[in-house]
């Protein structure tokens, strides 16, 4: 039976990788994103457009897809998602947590505004959490079900001037742990991947690693530069590199993983 994969932030990057990746593995899909900016955050979200774009390229490799406006701020619109998907798909089995800010940022932590933390924090950890409610009770009544949030090196590691950044991704990690503990009796699984810094792709209409750049005054080229004497592996990584780890996970191969954290990052945080 196909596999009913929620991906939360899929109108571009990592969101639009990891659905491609499930839709080659035969899931179907209920693909959301907010589809507006973010007042706070310095850089252009994804769009209605760019998330319909991301289903239609599903539905040609085979899966049926269900789309969803939503922002992860706000439980009632994550539930009607859900229930929208019952009707359309059926009961979700994958949860990916994939949504996130990484700015507003680039500055010391004194320097944020109240609303840069609260909305980083609602966003990168308390959206998580809400779909996490959301899914959780058809996973406990099927007896099943994985969960994967999408962290990043600084859920594990300290960067400086992003203090938010960091403290909500360490906090995804968290939230990761005692889920896997709260859910394990009941044969749910959930882990967390970690990705250093991902090159910006044109057929993923991803820009992050551009918002980063700019946000610390470099342009991408030399913030490459700077950051790849950093990586052992010397090189960054690709979306793709972390939509097959989040598949994996997710695969009875990984069956007996959960509380799992995956730096995918070559080689970044193990000095
Ligand atoms: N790009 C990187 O270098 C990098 C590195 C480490 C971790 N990550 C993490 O990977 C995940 C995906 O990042 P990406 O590089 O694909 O970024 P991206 O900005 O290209 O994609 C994130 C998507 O999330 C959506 N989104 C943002 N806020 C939302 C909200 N409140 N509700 C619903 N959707 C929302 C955006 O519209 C966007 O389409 C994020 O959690 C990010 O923190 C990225």
């Amino acid at each position: 039976m196909r596999r009913i994969v929620f991906i939360t932030g899929a109108a571009r990057g990592v969101g639009r990788a990891t659905a491609f990746a499930f839709a080659r593995e035969g899931a179907n899909l209920l693909l959301s994103d907010i589809c507006a900016p973010i007042e706070e955050c310095p850089y252009p979200l994804g769009t209605s457009a760019q998330l319909q774009e991301s289903a239609s390229r599903c539905r040609e490799l085979g899966s049926r897809v269900a789309t969803a406006v939503l922002d992860v701020r706000d439980q009632a619109q994550i539930d009607a998602a859900v229930e929208h998907c019952h009707g359309e798909l059926g009961q979700i089995d994958v949860l990916i947590n994939n949504a996130g800010l990484v700015g507003p940022g680039g500055m010391p932590a004194h320097q944020l505004r109240e609303s840069d933390w609260t909305t980083m924090v609602d966003v990168d950890l308390n959206g998580p959490w809400r779909c996490a409610k959301a899914v959780l009770p058809d996973m406990l009544s099927r007896r099943g079900g994985t969960i994967i949030n999408v962290a990043s090196t600084a859920g594990m590691v300290a960067f400086p001037f992003f203090a938010n950044y960091v403290a909500a991704k360490h906090g995804l990690i968290g939230l990761t742990r005692a889920l896997a503990l709260d859910y394990a009796p009941h044969a749910i699984r959930v882990n967390a991947v970690c990705p250093t810094s991902i090159r910006d792709e044109p057929q993923l209409d991803s820009g992050m690693l551009t918002g980063v750049a700019s946000m610390l005054g470099v342009d991408l080229e030399d913030y490459e530069a700077l950051s790849l004497p950093h990586h052992p592996l010397g090189s960054l990584i690709s979306a793709g590199d972390v939509a097959s780890a989040i598949v994996w996970l997710c695969s009875d191969g990984a069956g007996h993983v959960t509380g799992a954290v995956i730096p995918i990052d070559t080689g970044f945080t193990a000095r």
